[in-house]
């Protein structure tokens, strides 16, 4: 039987406990799942990206059928080349549901094959963000509720903070 991929994609600057669980939520309900780093041209980088393929690899280590890859071209141009025809996306709030159509109808224009699935992030996720913790972690503040500890620490460490 053909193999069931799913992609879950984004910038992942850096992963979040919000994107874990979207991750481990999916991986009971694909073969494989690709998790993958691409470019998102409106932000601006702080992790590099092999230092945020090391930090997603870390989070993931325990999950047999997730594969963390990069791609620097489009999103529906990657799920082709691994003959995936699914992407999942984590939904927190409201506030998601504009860009994210956006995202749905350009893929959708660009490969029709290529079908979309939201998942509501778990409630104790739906305030959270990689960019909230960039800025809680600058100003020395606790984030380990947001993101992985071994994600704190290279957090901090970014920021030089002693912790
Ligand atoms: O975590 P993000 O920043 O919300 O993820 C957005 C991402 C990286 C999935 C999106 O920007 C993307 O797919 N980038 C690759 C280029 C692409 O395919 N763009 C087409 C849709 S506009």
């Amino acid at each position: 039987m053909k193999k069931r991929i799913a992609v879950i994609p984004g910038s992942f600057d850096p992963i979040t406990r919000g994107h874990l669980d979207i991750i481990i939520r999916s991986a009971k309900l694909f073969d494989e799942i690709h998790v993958s780093v691409l470019h998102n041209t409106k932000k601006e980088g702080l992790f590099t990206v092999e230092e945020r393929i090391a930090l997603i690899e870390a989070a993931v280590s325990d999950i047999k059928n997730v594969k963390v890859r990069y791609f620097s071209g489009l999103l529906v141009d990657y799920c082709q080349s691994i003959n995936a025809n699914t992407i999942v996306r984590g939904l927190r709030a409201v506030s998601d549901f504009e860009y994210e159509m956006q995202l749905t109808s350009m893929n959708k224009k660009l490969n029709d094959e290529i079908e979309t699935l939201y998942m509501m992030t778990n409630n104790q996720y739906s305030f959270i963000s990689s960019s909230m913790a960039k800025e809680v972690a600058k100003f020395g503040g606790d984030v380990t509720s947001i993101v992985p500890n071994h994600v704190a620490e290279a957090l901090w460490s970014k920021f030089d903070i002693k912790k």
